[in-house]
């Protein structure tokens, strides 16, 4: 295999080729010339033209390590476009080939960390958008309870005379909205602590059953509407606060997405809430778990559409995924393994 020289061998024999061809040009003139013709002229002539050639080699040699520096010159000067770099490119001498390798070598390095830089930008031009967004869906999902608050609030201070049974009605309703800006507000609040990685789990063993026949009470008051439940006492080790988030949002949401009765069932291993409402087509199926994703056919005042979002996160603590079977104008079931 052909191998370089280094430098400094290759201009030792260019000068050692030089020195014995100028030699032999000599010695065969002067052989072979008659010693007739060989005057101090002809000696002075031949003199000089040894050393033309003398000169003409030693430039030709210098040419040779021009061009070697010419090229790491053009890739020293069009490294910002990159295109230039040819790793085949072979050198007449082994420094000006190391030279060329490791400029090639370094090269790739600016142009990965580039790479990854613009990635970076354009990563967190997305966060600041996103961040935006949300900033401003939520500035929406406040704005009503608050209208509200408000409202109630001026008519109770402009009319003094105001039957008590309406002022009471008035109070609640002040109260209510109250309450849907403080959950607002501990949603946002939890999901806050899954994007930053502080939440984390407190593992205990419980009967998963009571717990859901609590929030089904609870939530069959508030919507008033009929949840079915069913099935075993079935004892788990998670962490209870946030299986409770799990089921409370599961069932809400069966409850806002549908307008009859709402059935969880608790079977070994597995809970599934189901509910025979709109639906989700399957284009949006695989987005309802995104933060802040909600459909555009069907959405409810102060849904912020973190619900499914903090689900998943939660799930996920706990090493399983939450599965959705849905049609739309069928029904949805969302059940999960634990
Ligand atoms: N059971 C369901 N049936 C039909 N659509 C659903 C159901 N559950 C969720 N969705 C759709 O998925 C979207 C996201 O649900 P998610 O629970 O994350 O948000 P949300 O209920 O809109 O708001 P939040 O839970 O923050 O109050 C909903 O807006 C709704 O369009
Ligand atoms: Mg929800």
């Amino acid at each position: 295999m052909y191998k370089q020289p280094s430098l400094s061998v290759y201009v030792l024999i260019r000068i050692v080729v030089i020195v014995v061809f100028v030699t032999t040009f000599y010695a065969l003139v002067i052989a072979f010339v008659p010693l007739t013709y060989q005057s101090s002229t002809f000696h002075i002539a031949l003199f000089f033209s040894s050393q033309i050639l003398l000169i003409i080699s030693v430039y030709l040699g210098a040419k040779q390590v021009g061009k070697e520096l010419e090229n790491v010159e053009k890739y020293l000067s069009g490294s910002s476009d990159f295109k230039n770099l040819d790793s085949s490119a072979r050198f007449f001498t082994r420094e000006f080939d190391s030279i060329n390798i490791k400029l090639i070598k370094t090269l790739q390095k600016i142009k990965k960390r580039e790479k990854e830089k613009r990635k970076y930008t354009a990563k967190i031009k997305l966060k600041n958008r996103q961040r935006s967004d949300m900033l401003s869906a939520i500035a929406h999902e406040f704005r009503n309870p608050i209208a509200a608050i408000m409202g109630y609030a001026q008519t109770l201070t402009d009319d003094e005379d105001i039957p008590p049974k309406l002022r009471n009605k008035f109070l609640n309703k002040i109260y209510n909205n109250g309450d849907k800006i403080e959950e607002l507000l501990s949603r946002l609040l939890l999901w806050n602590r899954f994007e930053s990685g502080k939440q984390k789990l407190h593992l205990s063993k419980f009967d998963i059953k009571p717990l859901a026949i609590e929030i089904a009470i609870n939530l069959e008051e508030r919507y008033s509407r009929e949840i079915h439940l069913e099935g075993e006492p079935f004892i788990v080790r998670a962490d209870k606060a946030l299986v409770e988030i799990v089921l409370k949002n599961l069932i809400e949401n069966a409850l806002k997405y549908s307008n009859e009765t709402v059935y969880v069932n608790i079977s070994p291993n597995r809970v599934s809430v189901i509910d025979k409402g709109v639906g989700i087509s399957a284009e949006n199926i695989e987005k309802v778990t995104k933060k802040f994703f909600r459909t555009d056919e069907h959405t409810w005042d102060n849904s912020m559409g973190l619900g499914l979002a903090i689900v998943k996160q939660i799930l996920k603590l706990h090493n399983t995924v939450l599965e959705i079977e849905s049609q739309e104008n069928v029904g949805s079931t969302f059940s999960f393994r634990i």
